[in-house]
């Protein structure tokens, strides 16, 4: 009995001598830094350094298996149809990537940014987005291209990063197209809106119902909805980027979440290819040579370096002349 009694009063003390030892503490005792102090902020939005890609996030949908819910073309009825252009157009890139990385906890919205890189979640934005606007095809973009050059480019430069010829008589500064925080952060009607009816007490023209009669084109709705498009090209790629990857060997170099094992290697649309709505056969796989000959799709490069006058402002026929500054 007293025996028994005295081992038991004895064992605290043993316990504790032996953790002073090499027993290992417990993580949630120490002084570390908690967990969610470290973790980003939910709302903490990390842009991309590089033009998100159409074709590449067409992969990121199918193997998150969005189409389950939304269907192949988005247009299955989840609530919401992907589809739809008026419900697209009134999204902001930003707040699609926002839901789409994190999820709606309200409604078990499933999020992917634990699954995949930021990039991939990005590609996946400007994806979705296409199943309700349509990017325009190559062939559009080269036919709006000498309208920007002409009507565009003196005030946002041929590549759309706001220095053209006239932009230094601007205050501000004509936008630069390639700007993602500021571009992610309009929905296409914002976008529509500013180059229809202009910016009021800034250098932007209002276009809506102009002409360019030598281009032979006249500014209707139809029309700006295209200048839009046109002007998301410079920062929304609709070219793949993982073909070589995704086309040569069948190994998937993007983590394959267990879903559509074959599927997924299946390679990236071919480039100028729009509808990213055909679901299996897609008959045009791009050879590996057939890198895409535009990179960039957005410059209509050399194009008439907006030297012609804008619709509207009249011309200062300033040349490139450094010396007249500030
Ligand atoms: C389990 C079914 C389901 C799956 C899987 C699913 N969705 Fe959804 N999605 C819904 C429902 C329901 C809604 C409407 C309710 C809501 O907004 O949460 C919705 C809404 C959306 C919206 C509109 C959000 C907004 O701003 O209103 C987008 C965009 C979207 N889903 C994209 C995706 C993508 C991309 C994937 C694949 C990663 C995906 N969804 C997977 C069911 C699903
Ligand atoms: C005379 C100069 C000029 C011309 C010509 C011009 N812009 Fe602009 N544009 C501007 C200025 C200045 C801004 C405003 C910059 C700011 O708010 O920071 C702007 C802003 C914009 C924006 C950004 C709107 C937003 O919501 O942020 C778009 C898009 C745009 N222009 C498209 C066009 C298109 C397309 C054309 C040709 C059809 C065009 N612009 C012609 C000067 C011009």
């Amino acid at each position: 009995m007293k025996l028994s009694v005295r081992i038991l009063s004895v064992l605290p003390i043993a316990a504790l001598l032996a953790s002073c030892g090499q027993t290992p503490v417990p993580v949630s005792n120490t002084n570390m830094v908690k967990e969610n102090l470290t973790e980003a902020p939910k709302d903490f939005v990390v842009f991309p350094d590089d033009k998100p890609s159409i074709p590449d996030g067409a992969q990121v949908y199918k193997q998150q298996n969005c189409a389950s819910c939304h269907g192949a073309d988005g247009g299955q009825d989840a609530t919401v149809k992907l589809n739809d252009p008026r419900f697209m157009a009134r999204k902001k890139p930003v707040d699609m990537y926002k839901f789409l990385a994190w999820g709606n906890k309200e409604t078990n919205h499933p999020g992917v940014l634990k699954d995949r890189s930021n990039r991939e979640v990005w590609n996946l934005v400007v994806y979705t987005r296409s199943l309700g606007t349509k990017p325009l095809t190559d062939k559009e973009m080269e036919a709006v291209a000498p309208v920007f050059g002409a009507n565009c480019a003196i005030c946002h430069g041929t590549k759309g990063d706001g220095d053209g010829p006239l932009a230094r008589n601007l205050e501000p500064w004509p936008a630069n197209f390639q700007t993602f925080r500021r571009f992610y952060d309009r929905d296409d009607d914002t976008l529509f809106d500013h180059i229809a009816n202009g910016i009021k007490w800034e250098g932007m023209p209002n276009f809506l119902g102009k002409e360019d009669k030598r281009n032979k084109v006249k500014f209707d709705h139809a029309y700006i909805h295209k200048l839009v498009q046109y002007v998301r090209a410079f920062h929304i790629s609709n070219q793949p980027t993982i073909v070589a990857n995704a086309g040569a060997a069948s190994a998937p170099a993007t983590p394959s979440t267990g879903t559509g094992t074959s599927t997924s290697a299946e390679p990236a649309k071919a480039p100028g290819t729009t509808t990213a709505t055909s679901t299996g056969s897609s008959p045009e796989t791009p050879s590996a040579g057939e890198t895409p000959s535009t990179p960039d799709t957005g410059a209509g490069a050399d194009q008439s370096n907006g030297v012609k006058s804008p619709t509207g402002s009249e011309q200062s026929q300033e040349p490139k002349d450094h010396s007249a500054g500030q």
